[in-house]
């Protein structure tokens, strides 16, 4: 079994969006910016944010972090994303979700301009991803795609099982992989698949994106098969400084035995999804 680095494959592609910020800067040009808009104090929100900004820091893009309490109306907000579509000096922002239930999640989605959507979760996106046309792809699924292929881990005519049908992770990822190019074969499992466990024992590479801790068992897993574990929920625990741990959707300790590769958690898709965050600014900057 190889572990799938997630956290040194992102720190070198960090290197290498630094150089370009360097390139740019040197030519007179103005540093990428990064804005994102935190509701509230949820503390997997803070956390992730807190991140995005420092990896926002470490490779040369400005970055702006604008907070409301979890009162603040829809109207507000709505204001604020307007603000931010028409200010030149930002190149890129996203609205960490959740955000409290009386703000209508779609409409806030739907009122960042596209150019500047750099979640890539506006439907103008999603709908050009979806044909293949070059545009910002969701985060984690563009993360995830970057570690197969620095792993030189072959998708092409593989069975591919993605469990989770989620707009951000599950559903994006199968369209990705089954495009021209990965060439997958893609079932996508959810709350209601029947005979989830003969199904999930068919695949080359399993994507686990479900959110429940340790659902994928050692027993549903095909003899050097690929693993990669997209969840992060987070349970209390003694053990570390936060009084928090990160738990994956895998069963570690067992699957690790039987599989090929596998993305441990923390440390394997969670950074990849910042790094692609970054490209997706870098990209927003360039045009
Ligand atoms: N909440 C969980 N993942 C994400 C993400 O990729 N982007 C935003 N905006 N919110 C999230």
């Amino acid at each position: 079994m190889e572990l799938i680095d997630g956290k040194k494959i992102s720190t070198e592609i960090k290197e290498e969006i630094a150089k370009e910020v360097k390139k740019i800067v040197s030519k007179g040009e103005k540093r990428p910016h990064l804005a994102a808009i935190l509701v509230g104090h949820d503390g997997g929100s803070e956390t992730y944010v807190a991140h995005k900004v420092k990896s926002c820091e470490q490779v040369g893009f400005d970055s702006s972090l604008i907070r409301f309490e979890n009162d603040v109306t829809e109207k507000e907000l709505l204001s604020k994303i307007d603000e931010l579509n028409n200010d030149t000096k930002i190149d890129g922002f996203i609205v960490q979700l959740p955000i409290p239930k009386h703000i209508d999640e779609q409409k806030i989605i739907e009122a960042i301009d596209p150019k500047k959507d750099v979640d890539g979760f506006h439907p103008m996106n999603v709908g050009n991803m979806v044909i293949g046309i070059d545009t910002f792809v969701s985060a984690t699924p563009a993360g995830i795609i970057d570690l197969l292929q620095r792993y030189n881990i072959e998708t092409s005519g593989k069975n591919v099982v993605v469990l989770g049908r989620s707009n951000i992770v599950g559903r994006p990822m199968s369209i990705l992989l089954s495009q021209k190019g990965l060439d997958a074969t893609v079932t996508v499992c959810h709350s209601k698949t029947k005979n989830l466990t003969s199904i999930v024992k068919q695949a080359d590479i399993i994507i686990a994106a479900i959110g429940i801790p340790e659902f994928v068992t050692k027993d549903m897993v095909k003899e050097g098969a690929v693993i990669i574990d997209v969840g992060t929920t987070r349970v209390k625990s003694d053990l570390t400084k936060s009084g928090w741990k990160l738990k994956g959707d895998v069963k570690f300790d067992e699957v690790a035995e039987k599989c090929s590769y596998i993305t441990p958690v923390p440390g394997g898709v969670g950074p990849m999804t910042i790094v692609s965050l970054l490209k997706n600014t870098l990209k927003a900057a360039k045009k």
